[in-house]
């Protein structure tokens, strides 16, 4: 089995990102799919080969983390946008979680806008911890650094410079001004939907942490 590039061509033309800008985003993600299933197969060679406790093996097999959070984070990116007008409801599923976490959906974006505001290059995500059923925003700086173990990504921002720059220069806040204007509410609507009934989904008399207390 090997990943597949999927195609976003359908956000083409979407307002507040160029169509170059785009294509080269694109390109980068079908790079991070490509050394994903190169990895596996490297991976595998050794592992077959009996050379694990080979340093090279070590190396790979800490890559490999980068580069599928590399190709998972930017499917996950490309498909929270929207071309159409997917609104923000306080009545949905997901705006009742979000005012019973943050207090409200303005008190919510102040602190995503500020976390994406952060000096560096990484990732914004709202994350839901279905173990607890409660939202957080997160700052990724790498790919495969500073996830919630566990938790659901409910809306996730590229804030690394090539999602930006061509089209923005340093306004790293207009880029991200912009990207807020066309979230798709509907899928991430979704995303959580599923993600609340993951959490329904458990043994009877045990907890996702295998207790049984
Ligand atoms: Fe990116």
């Amino acid at each position: 089995m090997s990943y597949e590039a999927k195609s976003f061509d359908h956000l083409l033309g979407i307002e507040g990102l160029s169509d170059g800008m785009l294509n080269n985003h694109f390109g980068l993600y079908a790079g991070y799919v490509a050394n994903t299933n190169k990895l596996v197969e490297e991976l595998g060679k050794y592992q077959v080969e009996g050379l694990t406790a080979d340093p090279q093996y070590a190396e790979l097999k800490r890559r490999f983390g980068w580069e599928f959070d590399g190709m998972r984070l930017h499917e996950l990116y490309f498909g929270n946008l929207t071309k159409e007008k997917a609104e923000f409801s306080e009545d949905s599923i997901l705006g009742i979680q979000i005012k019973k976490d943050f207090g409200s959906s303005e008190n919510w974006q102040k602190e995503y806008l500020a976390t994406g505001a952060m000096r560096g290059i990484g990732w914004v995500v709202l994350y839901f911890d279905f173990f607890a059923q409660k939202l957080f925003n997160v700052w990724i700086g790498e790919h495969d650094g500073g996830h919630l173990a566990g938790a659901f990504p409910i809306l996730v921002m590229d804030v690394f410079e090539h999602a930006y720059i061509l089209d923005y220069g340093t306004k790293k806040a207009d880029y991200i001004s912009a990207f807020m204007k066309i979230i798709d509410w509907k899928v991430l609507n979704d995303r959580y939907d599923w993600a609340t009934k993951i959490s329904e989904v458990k043994p009877a008399g045990i907890d996702h942490f295998g207790c049984r207390c």
